[in-house]
């Protein structure tokens, strides 16, 4: 039988508005804000070569805000060199965010914008197209690998177009976190689209160790107060179980034992710490710097 639910995916207006929720109800870009301040800007330095231009590529930036924060590292420790930033990303409202941050942003001279509204692997036919073999110092895929097809060969690929000393900054949900704890229980009831949409840290190292690239890591703690979801009648915890479930309307669509097995899940141990009446989800994801 066709399954009731409808994946959020497939709705670009839904899947902005419920990952909003997510971003304004968790500590995720705060999160990795610190982690570009405290540990990325020292792995920034050594990129470039010495070249009077840098080439970067972000895949998946959303509305940009972390690619701007990065960008403003990039400046600082490679001062009065050109950057061409490439961005990838197939949702054109989150471009359109991305193009008006970048509007009211101030001291981005010297960094040039190339938009590709489309899909990473859109991306790369484009690429291959191309008479001249591109290469970029440094190229991220920001929580962004539960969407496409085929993780593993996006990074083999877009690795593949690392030039000298270049890095690829790789962001994902932890396989300690409680996304893996969801997943694993009830990913063959959610998963209705494909099923690498379920991918942590753990899979994507394991990929890493098999293409023999090396890498270093960071866990990062993070938390998402999905308190909301557990109130009657309200749209922000319908829009934040959207977001976990990757499910338009889960709350109203979902056959009634998944959907409280989910819930009764979300608040378990497992996955939520409570804390002065408050749910807190461990959203730990992990940073990966894979070399050249
Ligand atoms: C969870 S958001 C992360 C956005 C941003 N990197 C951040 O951390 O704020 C995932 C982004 O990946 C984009 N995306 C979805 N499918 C994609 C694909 N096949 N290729 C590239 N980007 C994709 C979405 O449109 C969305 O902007």
């Amino acid at each position: 039988m066709a399954s009731p639910l409808q994946s959020l995916l497939g709705n670009e207006s839904s899947y902005t508005k419920s990952f909003q929720i997510f971003l304004d109800y968790s500590t995720e870009h705060q999160c990795m804000h610190e982690f570009i301040d405290t540990i990325l800007q020292d792995h920034l330095t050594s990129i470039g070569n010495d070249k009077s231009e840098l080439n970067v590529l972000g895949i998946g930036s959303g509305k940009g805000q972390i690619d701007l924060h990065i960008l403003s590292y990039l400046k600082l420790k490679h001062p009065g060199v050109s950057i061409n930033n490439e961005v990838v990303d197939p949702n054109v409202e989150h471009l359109k965010s991305y193009r008006e941050l970048v509007a009211k942003t101030p001291h981005l001279e010297n960094i040039s914008f190339t938009w590709n509204t489309m899909t990473a692997s859109d991306f790369k036919d484009k690429l291959d197209k191309e008479t001249e073999a591109r290469k970029f110092d440094f190229i991220h895929m920001i929580q962004m690998l539960y969407y496409v097809e085929d993780p593993g060969e996006v990074i083999k690929y877009f690795h593949g177009l690392l030039a000298q000393n270049g890095k690829l900054l790789i962001i994902i949900v932890s396989g300690n976190s409680g996304w893996e704890r969801l997943w694993t229980e009830y990913r063959s009831q959610l998963c209705y689209t494909n099923a690498n949409h379920y991918v942590t840290s753990d899979d994507i190292m394991k990929t890493l160790d098999t293409f023999g690239l090396k890498y270093q890591h960071f866990d990062i703690p993070s938390t998402f107060n999905i308190t909301e979801c557990f109130g009657a009648n309200n749209e922000i915890g319908d829009l934040m179980l959207d977001f976990i479930t990757e499910t338009i309307n889960f709350r109203a669509t979902a056959p009634p034992d998944l959907r409280d097995n989910v819930m009764a899940l979300l608040r378990h141990p497992d996955c939520s710490l409570e804390k002065d009446e408050k749910f807190l989800f461990n959203n730990t994801f992990t940073a990966i710097i894979v070399e050249s």
